[in-house]
């Protein structure tokens, strides 16, 4: 494979220095961290570029690097600092549902000027992240996201241990954010908002300098709004280890990795490149493979790889197991560009197309477009629960449970990887299971933020 560095647009691109972490990491103990959801400026087009105007979270995009040991508390104070309502949503955390952050389901939203103090615990150890729930097709294509890391007891042995926190950026040729076409239409009803340009822990050329065998664990999180990204290494050999924060026996890599909106991946990998060579994590695009983290090796860590890992401990989830008597129900996606969409429910009408066009609506599940009145299934505390995601679409969807990881069901029994955001191809069909074990309303929702606005939203209820 040959890995170049991605031309910014007209061919800006310019050769970057060596730069490896650290980031900014935010611990959290004693008093709060302190998120501020603000405007600010950040470099993400090369440097003989002007800084981006961006939305930040304490001064940076993506926000503060969170870590917490596994089974300890976050307490995080979101200051508001934007023209407009946020809240923050703790992805994946299996968390109270009073600190979930969806906004009209688990809290008001937090209004300009206003602060929301978020504290909770963190059953799971693994990579999860934070991003506004609120307007996030906005929000989130503005730079608001972070990383939030919850270590395992006996973390793997690896000489780093990075997250890898990709963005996907619409620029234009001077390296500002194209804010003319947010909210745009056509992107709701099509893929979402795709973008021209990568970041990579808000670098968009990052470039770390490693050594031969070194070992790494990557913490890929897509904190994309709506871009599916595929990617491969060059000079890397490793495993995967988990998905969506749960870990599993590691996995030799795969040729390519396919990440959606939403969905976390972590590798350890060790440099195999020689002395000299770059290794890389790469992008694939139609356009070829491009590095979003280019890793010039020199000097040897150790005379050969470390061994191979072993598998994490699980985290205490409760394993859906037999599915008799589990309850169940069926999520049907409808709509979007060539959906054939007629008809939907929005709120107490039912509205054509074009009507639902002008609310600014797209999609539906189940017939109805937004938020339904009522729950998808009530379940009570403890019981399984199994649900139909049928595609009925031209286009690929990342549909993510909050407070609950699932199991696929295959042949009617379940098992494989437990994730909390699965990716379902254009008129394919899932089946999860979960054991219904947070109380609280749930959001199932399509994670392209575009998709959601437009309608892709529904909830559970665990009594
Ligand atoms: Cu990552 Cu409902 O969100
Ligand atoms: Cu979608």
């Amino acid at each position: 494979m040959r890995i170049g560095r991605r031309q910014f647009l007209a061919g800006m691109g310019a050769g970057a220095a060596a730069v490896a972490g650290p980031w900014r990491i935010a611990a959290a103990a004693g008093t709060p961290i302190v998120l501020s959801a603000a405007p600010g400026r950040a470099q993400l087009a090369p440097p003989d570029m002007a800084p981006t105007a961006v939305w930040a979270y304490s001064g940076t995009t993506p926000g503060p690097v969170i870590r917490v040991p596994q089974g300890g508390r976050v307490r995080a104070l979101l200051r508001n600092g934007l023209a407009q309502p946020t809240t923050i949503h703790w992805h994946g955390i299996r968390i109270a549902h009073a600190m979930d952050g969806v906004p009209g389901v688990s809290q008001p939203p937090v209004e300009p000027g206003a602060e929301f103090l978020y504290d909770f615990t963190v059953p799971d150890a693994g990579t999860y992240w934070y991003h506004p729930h609120r307007q996030s097709w906005e929000q989130q294509a503005r730079g608001l996201a972070g990383a939030l890391i919850v270590e395992e007891p006996e973390p793997p042995a690896v000489d780093h241990d990075m997250p890898v926190l990709l963005q996907d950026w619409r620029l234009d040729e001077t390296g500002a954010f194209d804010a003319r076409g947010l909210g745009s239409m056509h992107d709701f009803s099509h893929a979402g908002r795709m973008g021209n340009w990568t970041t990579v822990n808000g670098e968009g050329e990052a470039t770390w300098a490693v050594r031969r065998h070194e070992r790494l664990r990557l913490r890929l999180i897509n904190a994309a709004t709506a871009r599916i990204y595929t990617l491969a290494v060059d000079g890397l050999e490793g495993w995967i280890i988990a998905e969506d924060g749960m870990p599993f026996a590691p996995q030799p890599l795969p040729p390519r990795l396919v990440l959606g909106p939403a969905q976390r991946i972590d590798l350890i990998v060790d440099v195999t490149a020689p002395e000299g060579e770059d290794a890389a994590l790469a992008i694939l695009d139609r356009q070829g493979a491009y590095a979003a983290v280019l890793m010039p090796v020199s000097g040897v860590a150790r005379p050969a790889p470390a061994l191979a890992p072993t598998a994490l401990a699980p985290n205490p989830v409760n394993l859906p197991g037999s599915l008799a008597g589990a309850a169940t129900a069926r999520l049907r996606m409808e709509g979007g560009a060539m959906g054939g969409l007629s008809k939907a429910r929005l709120g107490e009408q039912t509205l054509d197309i074009r009507e639902l066009v002008a609310q600014g609506m797209a999609w539906a599940m189940n017939g109805v477009a937004g938020m339904p009145m009522e729950p998808l299934l009530a379940l009570e505390r403890g019981r399984t629960a199994r649900i139909a995601l049928v595609n009925d679409t031209a286009w690929p969807h990342a549909m993510h449970l909050h407070g609950h990881h699932f199991q696929e069901v295959r042949d009617g029994r379940t098992g494989g990887p437990l994730r909390d955001t699965l990716l379902i191809g254009p008129r394919e069909s899932a089946e999860i299971a979960f054991v219904a074990d947070n109380p609280g309303d749930w959001m199932l929702h399509c994670h392209m933020a575009e998709h959601m606005a437009a309608g892709m939203m529904s909830w559970i209820r665990v009594a």
